[in-house]
């Protein structure tokens, strides 16, 4: 059984004999190998980490353990974050778990619809804020210094604490780190906490090694690749239509310390890995989450040689959670009478 993230890697996170131990199942996701897509990219090894395979359907329940746990701990009634969806989702389920209330602000009519009914179901106080996100961050970060309210957002250090044990994962998973590490970057959050995860492990003595850092922003919401920031962000992956990201340092950090990089794709590059994904692996992931396989794809076409390297790409959230993206565009698909006669005529069989 997995015990959780707080449980499993305590020794590792800012647990104290005061923090509540408890799990809704985070973390201990599937890392899968991926031969159809190796032989397409023309990688010695491909693996795809699968976070949409945690308790809310993203990345973020590792962090959100951690944060809730210390709130907790330190006695606090409520949580609030600012978020384009997933975030939101995880805190929801988290106090609701535990308790507490959690109060979220996300931009009125631009977050994907499962994410919008996960904070409902889960009995969050939302506001739906005219406005994107980086301005729902920043009032969250104004009230949660004036109100005594706990920030779930990841400039909360134990967020990241918790989302670096997916480093750990893979490292425990496949004996030393990859090659190369593809991750989509939004708020640069998560970035910055695999890099952490892998800096551990690796002067633990756990790994031999260290990834380099490939963090892909959306072509339209691309602040770190462009140098400055975005006011108005742009791109259909809503997860990561961010313009002003808190941890953009530390993600230029993580990218220079590994010898990564940080780069863009286009939304039809998203929606093509996307798409590619679902078709030669059976992972459906939500567009954001894509990215990361988008950018290997963008790297691997102008030239880039992965034949001698193993790399993992995360996939950092369901793709159940943003029907709407293939549904808006899916292809007319077959109908028929309820006989079997008129589905035989449909498949073309008689
Ligand atoms: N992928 C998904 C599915 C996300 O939800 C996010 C961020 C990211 C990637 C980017 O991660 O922000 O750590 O660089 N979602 C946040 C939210 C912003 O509010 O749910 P990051």
């Amino acid at each position: 059984m997995n015990p959780g993230v707080l449980v499993k890697y305590k020794d590792f996170l800012p647990v104290t004999p005061g923090t509540p131990l408890f799990s809704l199942g985070e973390g201990d996701t599937p890392l899968v190998r991926c031969n159809r897509l190796e032989t397409e990219i023309g990688c010695r090894e491909l693996y795809l980490k699968l976070e949409g395979c945690n308790p809310t359907g993203s990345f973020k329940d590792r962090g959100m353990v951690v944060a809730v746990a210390k709130a907790l701990e330190s006695g606090s009634k409520a949580i609030m974050c600012a978020s384009t969806g997933n975030t939101s989702s995880s805190a929801a389920a988290y106090a609701a778990y535990c308790g507490l209330t959690a109060i979220i602000i996300v931009p009125k009519n631009n977050i994907a619809p499962g994410k919008l009914a996960q904070a409902i179901v889960y009995g969050a106080k939302i506001i739906a804020l005219k406005g994107n996100f980086d301005q729902a961050l920043s009032i969250v970060l104004n009230l949660t210094k004036k109100h005594p309210v706990t920030l779930a957002n990841s400039v909360n250090p134990h967020r990241i604490e918790g989302q670096k044990t997916a480093a750990f994962e893979i490292i425990d998973t496949l004996g030393q780190a990859p090659d190369y590490l593809f991750i989509p970057v939004g708020n640069a959050g998560n970035i910055t906490a695999y890099w952490k995860g892998f800096e551990e492990y690796y002067q633990l003595g756990r790994a031999k090694n260290k990834p380099a850092m490939m963090g892909f922003q959306a072509e339209g919401a691309a602040p770190i690749v462009r140098g400055h920031v975005i006011d108005d962000p742009k791109t259909i992956a809503s997860a990561i239509r961010i313009g002003n990201p808190a941890s953009w340092q530390k993600a230029t950090a993580a990218r220079d310390e590994s010898g990564g990089v940080i780069d863009m794709v286009t939304d039809d590059e998203i929606m093509a890995a996307h798409r590619l994904m679902a078709t030669k692996t059976g992972v459906f992931g939500e567009p954001a989450s894509a990215a990361s396989l988008a950018g290997l794809i963008k790297l691997s076409r102008k030239g880039m040689d992965f034949s001698k390297k193993r790399v993992v790409c995360v996939i950092t959230g369901t793709g159940l959670k943003d029907t709407d993206a293939v549904l808006k565009t899916a292809e007319p698909f077959l109908e028929a009478p309820a006989n079997s006669a008129a589905v035989e005529k449909a498949l073309g069989w008689g």
